[in-house]
């Protein structure tokens, strides 16, 4: 069994918190923790929602780290759901474990130095705004050795945008933080709208999870129907996208996913801003520095999505889920 050493830095986040429930409850992953980011709410919020998160997995050893405030150079835009800030404690019950005092960003230094010098480089799931992931490779560029790969929950390339027409949110958040990125010679594995807008769960599936996957489960259903992203009008039938879930599920099942070698970059201003580009054809004569996901079968997706939430409805209260 491949086993992946990976962070998680995340702006929870409905579909962030499914992506962090999803890693810990797979054996093929071992979450070295998560660093935080303001993104769909504020720091403030997604730093108390991850710790609520990591509290109902029962993975209380998951170390848990409050980044940046805000993007690096243009003006904070939210989620559309920003204004509900924190998950209330009637979806995720009240956190029971606390933030680490160290920054993210010094937390991300730390664990690519030492994965670097072990020879065992890390992965990245970036699934919000990339700006702790910005700071740490620009103010250490050595820190680049130890990531293996970035794998991005973020852009557009054949889809249209959803946060502007052109843009998608994690990309349109903090645009310079993906230049930066995508320019850093990690590569990069990108999970953008082109492929996450295939896959769309359905009552049907919350229903399974809500029944299978005990009070992980019940979080989850309250989670999905609270912060409802079906929208038929765009994707012409029932069901909505669960993005970041995406990169862990690459991580355990790469065969559900087809993707092509690109070079790509990002708009930083103006009025397409966090419009993101891809040379599928080496027309630009940039190398190709990212895998870009362009295809899912969503069938087995979401099964892997249920079967593997359905772990925590098995293991008792402070059991082991593994
Ligand atoms: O565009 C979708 C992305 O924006 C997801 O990561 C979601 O959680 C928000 O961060
Ligand atoms: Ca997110």
């Amino acid at each position: 069994m491949t086993r992946h050493r990976i962070v998680i830095d995340t702006d929870p986040g409905v579909d962030d918190a499914i992506a962090i429930l999803l890693a810990l409850a797979s054996p093929e992953i071992e979450l070295l923790g998560l660093s935080v980011v303001a993104g769909n709410v504020p720091l403030e919020a997604t730093l108390a929602n991850a710790c609520k998160i990591v509290s109902l997995s029962g993975r209380m050893e998951v170390p848990i780290h409050a980044g940046a405030p805000g993007p690096l150079v243009r003006e904070q835009v939210y989620g559309k759901y920003a204004h509900i800030g924190a998950f209330s404690d009637a979806l995720v019950p009240a956190a029971t474990v606390r933030p680490q005092p160290e920054h993210a960003v010094d937390f991300l230094v730390r664990i690519a130095r030492r994965a670097a010098a072990d020879g065992d480089p890390v992965t990245i799931c970036a699934v919000g705004p990339m700006t702790n992931l910005a700071l740490a490779l620009v103010q250490h560029p050595d820190v680049a050795r130890g990531i293996r790969r970035i794998v991005s929950m973020g852009g557009a390339f054949t889809a249209l945008g959803h946060r502007t027409p052109w843009a998608e949110y994690n990309i349109y958040a903090d645009p310079h933080a993906a230049e930066i990125v995508y320019s850093s010679g990690v590569p990069i594995v990108a999970m953008p709208l082109d492929v996450t807008f295939q896959a769309l769960i359905t009552e049907a599936h919350i229903a399974a999870i809500r029944d299978t996957a005990g009070a992980v489960g019940e979080a989850i259903a309250g989670l999905l129907r609270t912060f409802d992203r079906s929208d038929v009008g765009r994707f012409g039938r029932p069901g909505g996208p669960v993005h970041d879930a995406m990169t862990v599920a690459w991580l355990l099942q790469p065969e559900i996913f087809t993707g092509r070698p690109a070079a790509i970059g990002v708009a930083v201003s103006g009025k397409t801003a966090g419009h993101t580009w891809g040379d599928f054809h080496g027309r630009s004569g940039a190398a190709a520095n990212a895998l870009v996901m362009g295809g899912v079968d969503e069938a087995r997706f979401l099964q892997l999505l249920v079967s593997r939430l359905g772990v925590y409805g098995r293991a008792g209260p402070n059991k082991e889920i593994r």
